[in-house]
């Protein structure tokens, strides 16, 4: 039973969580892109940071239809935002749109955080970092490993990118179709020494491609409904290979199910989110990010 008062300073750091912050002719203003919005936890979680910090901004959510993407980067130099978020669909078509964009953005060609700087729209990809942050979180450093990545969607090229500057020594890419994973791995073999392949789905029930793996990643939308996963020889990896889904639910998916049956460690896709959101925070404030914080607050958000 922890003391009361610890009971009492975990009730407080709620309050300061949830507590509003005020509104003036200071407040800057940052937020997300993205067609549908409702559902974005992200106000919750950067909200959260910026009152932790007691910094003078506020993050709203900005339903953006395909149509006036144009429009709406436009209003952020029009309106002088700070920055914004941008998220599905707008993640590739948006690049065309920005003045400069960061060496991860320009491999990707896809942005997730845009700062702007005097009107210079910055255009940067956190997403590849933050996975790559939260495998740290793990003691699993990524180079001169062996990893499969399943999916051959935006998700895939943000993770694979990351493991590619992170110097992984060879990187499978497993998808239902065939000719997806090819062009990713025609795209990148050339621009590094990363041993890059693609094959097919089937491959999954393959002992001899988890041999070596260290990391297995479902980069795919299987799962998010609670569907079953397709056959994977879970208990062929080595005892530590980390399972990483970037799909995050109520309860286990499939895949980290089987896992976690298998006794291997999981990790699932909120710690990618919310450190995505940690560098996305320090890119627009040039603070450090209150982890504990916004992972609280993004707990919460998950909640409901
Ligand atoms: P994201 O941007 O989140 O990566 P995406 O680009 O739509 O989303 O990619 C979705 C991924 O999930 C793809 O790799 C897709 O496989 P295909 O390339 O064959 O479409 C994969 N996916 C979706 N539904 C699937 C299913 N039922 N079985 C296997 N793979 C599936």
């Amino acid at each position: 039973m922890p003391s009361l008062a610890k009971r009492e300073s975990y009730f407080l750091s709620i309050l300061l969580d949830m507590s509003v912050q005020p509104i003036s002719g200071q407040t800057q203003v940052v937020g997300i892109f993205g067609d549908p919005i409702a559902h974005t936890r992200s106000p919750a979680m950067q909200n959260a940071a910026f009152r932790a910090r007691g910094l003078p901004y506020v993050y709203v959510p900005f339903l953006v239809r395909p149509v006036d993407l144009a429009k709406a980067v436009h209003s952020i130099r029009a309106l002088n935002l700070s920055g914004v978020n941008v998220t599905v669909p707008h993640k590739e078509r948006i690049v065309q749109y920005l003045d400069v964009l960061s060496a991860e953005a320009e491999l990707c060609g896809a942005v997730n955080t845009i700062v702007n700087r005097d009107g210079t729209l910055f255009g940067d990809n956190t997403d590849g970092r933050g996975f790559l942050v939260s495998l740290q979180e793990r003691s699993l450093s990524p180079r001169r490993q062996e990893v499969v990545l399943i999916g051959a969607g935006g998700a895939t090229r943000s993770v694979l990118v990351s493991l590619i500057r992170a110097g992984s020594a060879r990187i499978t890419i497993a998808n239902r179709t065939l000719s997806k994973a090819q062009a990713l791995v025609r795209v990148y073999s050339s621009l590094c020494k990363t041993r890059l392949e693609a094959l097919p789905l089937e491959v999954l029930q393959d002992p001899a491609l988890f041999k070596s793996a260290a990391l297995v990643v479902n980069c795919t939308s299987v799962g998010l409904h609670g569907e079953e996963f397709p056959p994977l020889a879970y208990t062929a990896t080595p005892r530590r290979c980390l399972f990483y889904d970037l799909l995050y639910r109520p309860g286990l998916t499939f895949f980290l199910q089987q896992a976690r049956k298998a006794r291997r460690p999981i990790v699932d896709g909120r710690r990618m989110l919310l450190h995505q959101g940690a560098l996305a925070f320090s890119l627009w404030t040039r603070e450090p990010a209150p982890i504990e914080v916004m992972a609280r607050a993004l707990a919460r958000a998950l909640r409901h």
